[in-house]
């Protein structure tokens, strides 16, 4: 009987720190996610070196397909309508440096929007092997 107590500590420490295991769910589901995307789109917009590529870019269109994507890749079944990587950065001839900053605007974002930052590496790491598809094009 003595051992009921210190089972049940035991499985409420692990409830405390079990994570959960789609990273849509971590996001916070459609919700977080509409959370997520409004932070990055206004980080992206306000960056120095972003923002004068995102000037002519129709804000609520990209928030949309941003929002599908992350759904997407973060296995919440979502159906990605938007371009290819390629298609979408064609032209713009993007540099590492550039995909570093935004990686680095991205963390901003997350973390002002209060995400974890064991959610964030999560998020990026999904990102992360796009880069080639995103850059040179
Ligand atoms: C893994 C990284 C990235 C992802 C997942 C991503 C995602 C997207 C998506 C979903 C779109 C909209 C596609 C469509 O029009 O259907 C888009 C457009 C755009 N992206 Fe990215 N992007 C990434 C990296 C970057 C980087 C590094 C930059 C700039 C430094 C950038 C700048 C832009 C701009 C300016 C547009 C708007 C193009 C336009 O409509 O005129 N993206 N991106």
């Amino acid at each position: 009987m003595r051992a009921l107590p210190v089972l049940f500590l035991l499985l409420l420490a692990a409830c405390a720190t079990s994570r959960p295991a789609r990273l849509y769910d971590a996001l916070g589901g459609a919700h977080g996610i509409e959370r997520l995307v409004d932070a990055l789109s206004a980080e992206y917009h306000a960056d120095p070196v972003l923002g004068p590529l995102f000037a002519d870019a129709d804000r609520d269109y990209f928030k949309a397909r941003l929002r599908e994507q992350i759904c997407a890749i973060s296995d919440g079944g979502c159906e990605y309508t938007g371009l290819s990587m390629e298609e979408a950065h064609s032209g713009m001839d993007l540099s590492e440096a550039e995909f570093n900053t935004f990686v680095a605007a991205s963390r901003r974002a997350m973390t002002r929007a209060d995400f974890p930052i064991g959610v964030q590496n999560r998020l990026l790491a999904r990102l992360a092997p796009m880069r080639e598809d995103v850059i040179h094009q």
